[in-house]
């Protein structure tokens, strides 16, 4: 087992991001993982939700090929999740620093805001037990987002659902245990500056 370059990074081993379809998550997740590298830290960049069987489910749900109610999907989502939790230790105790695209908030923002919430925390209490050291949430408006998207050709979630998502980000984030770990960046910038931001927050907790 290898745990030299964790080390290097003070206990920090479970980064997530978060936010709205089109806030840039997937590309600065990318960059952060480049830039960690660099310093000679294994990182492990994973997503959610994940490659595995019950991803490819929620994919089909996602992509409109599979039909299901809301309740369904949120036990999905945290079904998903459970194993993906799995998988994250493993790499962790192997020494790698894990970066997740979406991780729990998603599923409190995202299906917080068609169901009621605390049932959608019951239904992930496992996740709320391991808990990532850092969540940078990068906020973004949805009328933005929405314009970034569309000139890659696709965007399909409307915008007062995206608004609704957005504020519950915002709302959760703001409470604890969330407070205390999460990091929101105004992702309308370049993805330079937002990068530079990332790594300042990364910084300021002590993990660069
Ligand atoms: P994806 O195409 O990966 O979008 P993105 O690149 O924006 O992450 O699809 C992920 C979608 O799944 C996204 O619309 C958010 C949604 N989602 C939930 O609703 N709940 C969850 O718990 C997670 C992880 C994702």
């Amino acid at each position: 087992m290898s745990v030299g370059p964790v080390l290097r990074v003070r206990g920090m081993t479970f980064i997530t991001f978060e936010g709205i379809d089109g806030s840039g998550k997937t590309l600065q997740a990318k960059l952060l993982k480049r830039k960690l590298e660099r310093e000679g830290i294994n990182v492990w960049l994973t997503e959610e939700p994940t490659r595995g069987e019950i991803g490819n489910i929620l994919r089909d749900f996602i992509g409109r090929r599979l039909k299901l109610r809301e309740e369904t999907v949120a036990l999905l989502f945290a079904a998903d999740r459970l194993e993906h939790i799995k998988e994250v230790e493993e790499k962790i105790s192997s020494g790698f620093l894990v970066i997740s695209d979406r991780y729990l908030l998603s599923s409190l923002a995202y299906q917080g805001s068609l169901l009621p919430l605390d049932w959608v925390e019951e239904i992930n209490r496992y996740a709320l037990e391991k808990l990532p050291d850092l969540v940078i949430l990068l906020d973004i408006e949805p009328e933005i987002a929405r314009r970034r998207k569309a000139n890659k050709g696709f965007f399909d979630t409307d915008l007062g659902r995206l608004s609704r998502v957005r504020n519950l980000y915002l709302a959760v984030s703001e409470r604890s245990p969330w407070r205390e770990i999460t990091v929101k960046i105004d992702a309308s910038k370049s993805p330079e500056e937002v990068h530079l931001e990332v790594l300042k927050a990364l910084r300021e907790k002590g993990i660069l």
